[in-house]
């Protein structure tokens, strides 16, 4: 299935998002790369990461872009040419961008047994998890998980540490949003949180106002 959804996250921000399920073939196929991109595409070692970064290009193109309107600075993060803010994410089944006027982050993720078990590594499980069923801990811990690696993309400063500089308002996952926490070189800013989920996957959105 190829382009799976728009969803207005805010007035002038859509989070897109692309249903992998295509062969690899199929997706090297359906677009054109420029020389750098086809280098990294090659260097990629799983097919699970060359598939999501084909199916960004292909949602890029959706949209009306290509994949020369996409710039990476020395950091890995990119940019879109033509000056509007871009966010990138893609994990196993979906790949995702969000435009913006704004500066944002955004992080998509499988909702996964395994996050609960590191979860005392990255997040405040007595606030968050207590009280929850394990489906429902489940969730909230994906979310905070993504929530801490979009803080992580739009700051993008090295020595962040989730579990010390990132925390999350208590928040009711039923509600969509919540407020980050970070307090790092002295500094403390909060960051507005959206987040959705379709199928077994978590979407968040964090901005810089
Ligand atoms: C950069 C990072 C957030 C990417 O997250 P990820 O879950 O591995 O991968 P995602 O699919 O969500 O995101 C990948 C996309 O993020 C974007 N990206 C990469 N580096 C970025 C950066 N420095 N800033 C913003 N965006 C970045 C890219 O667009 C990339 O996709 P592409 O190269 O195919 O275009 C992650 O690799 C990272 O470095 N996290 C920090 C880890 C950390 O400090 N942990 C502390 C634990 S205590």
């Amino acid at each position: 299935m190829p382009f799976y959804e728009t969803i207005h996250i805010r007035p002038q921000t859509q989070l897109h998002l692309w249903k992998i399920e295509e062969p690899l073939d199929s997706l090297i196929a359906g677009v054109p790369l420029q020389d750098h991109s086809l280098i990294r595409l090659h260097k990629l070692k799983s097919e699970v990461h060359q598939k999501g970064f084909l199916a960004v290009r292909h949602l890029l193109q959706h949209l009306g872009f290509s994949d020369a309107d996409l710039l990476y600075d020395a950091s890995g993060k990119p940019h879109l040419s033509h000056g509007q803010h871009i966010s990138i994410s893609h994990s196993h089944g979906f790949a995702a961008v969000a435009i913006s006027n704004e500066n944002l982050g955004l992080d998509v993720e499988a909702m996964r047994p395994k996050v609960l078990k590191i979860a005392p590594r990255f997040m405040d499980v007595d606030t968050h998890l207590s009280g929850l069923s394990l489906a429902e801990q489940l969730q909230k811990a994906t979310i905070i998980w993504s929530i801490k690696e979009a803080v992580f993309k739009i700051k993008n400063e090295k020595g962040i540490s989730y579990p010390s500089h990132i925390r999350e308002q208590p928040f009711d996952p039923a509600e969509g949003s919540t407020v980050a926490r970070l307090d790092f070189k002295h500094q403390t800013e909060l960051f507005p949180v959206q987040f959705i989920q379709r199928e077994d996957y978590i979407f968040v959105c964090v901005f810089e106002s």
